[in-house]
């Protein structure tokens, strides 16, 4: 079976061995579910996959932040990368020790940078010749020296949603190889910074080799020049990136095994550590929102299907117009349907499908959206005053609460009404 074949018992009304329509009655919706042992399988298969490489995974926090999905990782000794103080106090938390972060992001803070130093974090991916003064400044006050990686834009097209790609030189992320061949010359200049890695990543839900390898091609060409100018590179960070299926019998994801043969094929002699920072490809099959039928809709041109979940648990269609397949959890033998799948808050890109055949369904009905692993809590708001839905872990038959439903006293917690007002 490949890595995104669904098993067989996930295939109707139970995941990861638990019985979805009871959990939906106890839990209530929408409701995130998550299978423990789907996450587990991912991350065994690709530690599996780089076995005999010095490699750490810095599982993408912001995919998942929910503390008991990076616990999960932090049991497999899997490292985190982080891109906030916020995320940094999570993956701390959930213990992932600092050594095995990586800071990356465009709009680091002297603050947040001052917090990641004293905490003790791995590695600074750094985007930019301000932040690396910046890293400079901070560090020298702190009296420490930081360890850093230049991240590099390769410039190439990763062929996917425009909006999850980073990697062309029009994006704001990284910069060219001839600003990072710069860094390198000057580092005398930043004593408080070691300067030994490179890193590169180039978009997200990558389903083609070609785009990773022709920026693995880039960045391996630059590393055997920094090394023939004298310069030491001790980890190359391939980023993440990896897609999943979520198309059923469309979406044709990479395997572990060859995405890890291509980065062996395109870093041979490489002799430093090698980061690898996946985090949708560890969550998202992992994942299914529970969610109910509210009505049936009749409207002119076409049946709507209002569901009680929303782009405030799942932003991915309104924004990148992702597919996510829906089904109901039970199947009931009616005759299929079209219908436009879409939520109750007040915005027309609350719709979760177009025109998706399902069977008949009436108000009631479960559902799932599946696929809804990675950037889907982490991504929840509580616009229209919504509160954020309850999360659970799924084990080998038993559920686990992770986040119970946010009550509307939480939902406004730190609002208040005007007691004093103040002048600056
Ligand atoms: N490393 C860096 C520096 C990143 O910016 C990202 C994702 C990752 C790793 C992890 O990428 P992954 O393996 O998950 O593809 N909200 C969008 C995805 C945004 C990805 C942002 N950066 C979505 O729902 O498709």
């Amino acid at each position: 079976m490949d890595e995104h074949e669904r098993p067989a018992a996930d295939t109707a009304a139970h995941l990861d061995d638990v019985d979805l329509v009871a959990l939906a009655a106890q839990m209530g919706t929408p409701l995130h579910a998550y299978s423990a042992s789907a996450i587990r399988a991912r991350i065994d298969g690709l530690l599996a996959a780089l076995e005999g490489t010095d490699a750490l995974v810095c599982y993408a926090a912001k995919a998942n932040t929910n503390l008991a999905i990076v616990q999960l990782m932090a049991e497999r000794g899997l490292g985190a990368d982080i891109v906030s103080s916020g995320e940094l106090w999570r993956c701390l938390r959930a213990g992932i020790p600092a050594s095995r972060i990586v800071f990356s992001g465009v709009g680091k803070t002297a603050q947040e940078i001052a917090e990641a130093l004293e905490a003790g974090v791995g590695r600074f991916n750094l985007e930019s010749r301000d932040e690396l003064e910046t890293l400079q400044r901070v560090a020298a006050a702190a009296g420490v020296v930081a360890t850093a990686a230049v991240r590099i834009n390769p410039d190439v097209d990763a062929l996917t949603h425009a909006k999850i790609s980073t990697g062309r030189a029009e994006n704001k992320f990284g910069v060219s190889i001839d600003e990072a061949r710069h860094w390198f010359d000057t580092a005398a200049e930043y004593p408080n910074v070691r300067l030994d890695g490179l890193h590169a990543h180039i978009g997200s839900q990558l389903l083609q080799l070609a785009p990773i390898r022709a920026a693995l091609a880039r960045v391996a060409a630059f590393w055997r020049e920094l090394e023939q100018a004298g310069h030491r590179v001790a980890s190359i960070d391939v980023g993440g990136g990896l897609g999943v299926c979520y198309r059923h019998g469309e979406d044709r994801p990479i395997a572990a095994a060859d995405y890890v043969a291509a980065i062996r094929d395109a870093l041979q002699g490489f002799g430093g550590r090698l980061l690898l920072e996946p985090g949708r490809y560890l969550v998202a099959e992992a994942g299914v929102l529970l969610t109910r039928v509210v009505r049936v809709k009749p409207g002119e041109q076409r049946q709507f299907l209002v569901v009680d979940a929303a782009m405030t648990e799942l932003i991915r269609p309104s924004l990148y117009d992702a597919w996510h397949d829906i089904a109901p959890v039970l199947p009931s033998g009616q005759p299929a349907m079209r219908y436009d799948v879409v939520g109750p808050v007040c915005e027309s890109s609350d719709t979760f499908a177009r025109d998706r055949q399902l069977p008949r369904c009436a108000a009631g009905d479960l559902l799932m959206i599946r696929g809804t692993g990675a950037y889907a809590a982490s991504m929840a708001s509580t616009y229209n005053s919504r509160p954020l839905a309850a999360e659970v872990l799924l084990d080998t038959g038993r559920y686990a609460e992770i986040r119970r439903r946010q009550s509307f006293s939480e939902m406004i917690a730190g609002e208040q009404s005007v007691r004093q007002w103040q002048t600056t």
